[in-house]
């Protein structure tokens, strides 16, 4: 069975699904497809079913990295059947702390991030900043997936 990586944050349409497609893009040229599956959830139900936020999917385009996502909300078996789930900030894993217990691994994307003070990914929904964003958010994910390969023995 391969891992599955889910990111989440408030709406599912501005920092998860850029953290899903940002992360899957370094899965693939890893060549580890077939060993991890990424996707992401909101913990809101606003916009499900809507496609990534504009600003979102103009910053993917811009590093030619390709995303294929609608929202969706976050449920119970989110929690069972994830082996990671990545919060973007202090209050989205506080969120899913409050939904119960989950054998994942629970953390913050930006704990994983070398060189970076901050811990919260900001939300860029009413204040934009996707570029800065999407800078953090890189950086998050390529320490995870660092993170992963030497917790789960996946060597290079
Ligand atoms: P996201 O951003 O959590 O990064 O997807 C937001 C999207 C929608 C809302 C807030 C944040 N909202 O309030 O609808």
């Amino acid at each position: 069975m391969p891992l599955r990586v889910v990111s989440v944050c408030l709406g599912n349409i501005c920092r998860s699904p850029m953290a899903e497609a940002i992360f899957k893009d370094m899965v693939d040229n890893a060549g580890l497809a077939d060993e991890i599956v990424v996707d992401s959830v909101g913990t809101g139900n606003w916009h499900v079913g809507e496609r990534p936020h504009p600003g979102t999917q103009e910053v993917l385009r811009a590093h030619g990295i390709s995303f294929d996502h609608r929202a969706r909300q976050i449920q119970a078996s989110d929690l069972q059947g994830a082996d990671y789930l990545i919060a973007m900030d202090r209050s989205n894993l506080a969120d899913i702390r409050r939904m119960g217990p989950t054998d994942a691994e629970v953390g913050l994307l930006l704990d994983y991030a070398e060189g970076v003070d901050e811990t919260d990914v900001p939300d860029p929904y009413y204040s934009g900043g996707f570029d800065r964003v999407y800078r953090l958010v890189e950086a998050g994910c390529r320490g995870l997936l660092e993170h992963i390969r030497e917790k789960e023995g996946i060597v290079a």
